[in-house]
């Protein structure tokens, strides 16, 4: 029997070291230290040995179930461990490892130059308003000199709403109406940036929304000499080293006299090129004198007050800043065109 005992133990501990989990380990728990487990049919045959051979026997039974518990506390702890071990390689983290750079996003070019222009006017007094991207016909047209069916609406193509008088604004232009009735009879020097939106066919020269700043001065004493002054020391900032500009007579129903601001193409230098159709020349911003009846209608008296405005779009200036042949880069969404400023 004590034979038997060896070798039941031999056995044992031999198939213990083969016990790879949880379920072979709880298997052989069962199979040799369980209630009806070897070990235990073993010990039944205590009772045919002579009486004094019994505790002999009985003490080996004892000894051998001891070492099998203690082997299999130390297996099952092996076992523990090495789940644990597995564990913490598999979810390792290089903590050495540089981390991954996130995309950042930027400003979009409009909102760049649209700020580059904030800071220049500001530096000269001017405050920033806004006014509406829903606009009535009265404001965008009729209260700027522009009666129903007067040719001068073909200047700009627009886009109406289903409501009687209701259109997107074409210009930023209404807003001097606006900002004239807000503040009359006090003194104004303003610009009022926005969106204006076209009915156009999109092409690489045109796209139906765009941004406008608006610039009004109204007050006593305001020249035709302030006007240029004021747009010669924003283009000289704006197109820095720029060398030559003019201001050419033209039309605008709102502004007598009028004039449109050029500067010397600053793609090619002078020559001609494509983009200044060959002239040396770019135009930038349309301007004048306010009409006395514009003035008259945002409620000033145009004997004692006057004033200038004048109009530019931030992305054809952007165009020409960075040589930029095609206006529907701005509103596309493509970073690859995007991530170029900033
Ligand atoms: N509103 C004009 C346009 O959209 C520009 C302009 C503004 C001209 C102010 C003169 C004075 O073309």
């Amino acid at each position: 029997m004590r034979e038997q005992l060896r070798t039941i133990e031999e056995r044992a501990l031999a198939e213990l070291e083969s016990a790879a989990d949880e379920a072979a380990l709880e298997a052989w728990r069962v199979r040799f230290l369980g209630r009806r487990g070897e070990l235990s049919l073993a010990l039944r045959g205590l009772g045919a040995l002579p009486p004094e051979e019994r505790p002999a026997v009985g003490q080996v039974a004892n000894e051998v179930k001891q070492r099998l518990e203690t082997a299999y506390t130390a297996r099952r702890a092996a076992l523990e461990e090495e789940a644990v071990a597995r564990a913490f390689q598999a979810e390792r983290v290089d903590v050495t490892l540089p981390g991954r750079i996130p995309a950042l996003g930027r400003l979009h070019i409009s909102t760049q130059t649209l700020r580059e222009i904030y800071d220049i006017f500001t530096r000269m007094g001017f405050a920033i308003y806004e006014t509406p991207e829903i606009e009535t016909d009265e404001l965008n047209f009729q209260l700027l000199n522009i009666p129903p069916h007067h040719p001068a609406r073909d200047m700009w193509s627009t886009l109406y709403t289903d409501r009687e008088g209701v259109l997107l604004r074409t210009h930023t232009s209404p807003g001097q109406i606006r900002l004239m009735r807000e503040m009359c009879p006090a003194p104004i020097r303003a610009i009022l940036p926005g969106k204006v939106y076209r009915y156009e066919q999109v092409s690489a020269r045109y796209e139906f929304m765009l941004h406008q700043v608006e610039g009004l001065v109204v007050g006593k004493n305001i020249h035709m000499s302030d006007l240029k002054g004021v747009l010669e020391a924003f283009a000289r900032q704006i197109f820095a080293g720029m060398r030559r500009w003019r201001f050419r007579g033209s039309y605008f129903p709102f502004t007598e006299p009028s004039m449109e601001m050029d500067i010397e193409c600053v793609i090619c230098g002078g020559p001609g090129c494509p983009v200044c159709k060959y002239s040396g020349w770019v135009e930038i911003l349309g301007s004048g004198m306010v009409h006395p009846r514009v003035l008259e209608n945002g409620g000033y008296d145009p004997a004692v007050y006057s004033g200038f405005a004048f109009g530019m779009g931030p992305e054809r200036i952007a165009m020409l800043k960075y040589g930029i042949n095609d206006i529907r880069y701005f509103f596309s969404n493509d970073p690859r065109f995007l991530a170029q400023f900033g």
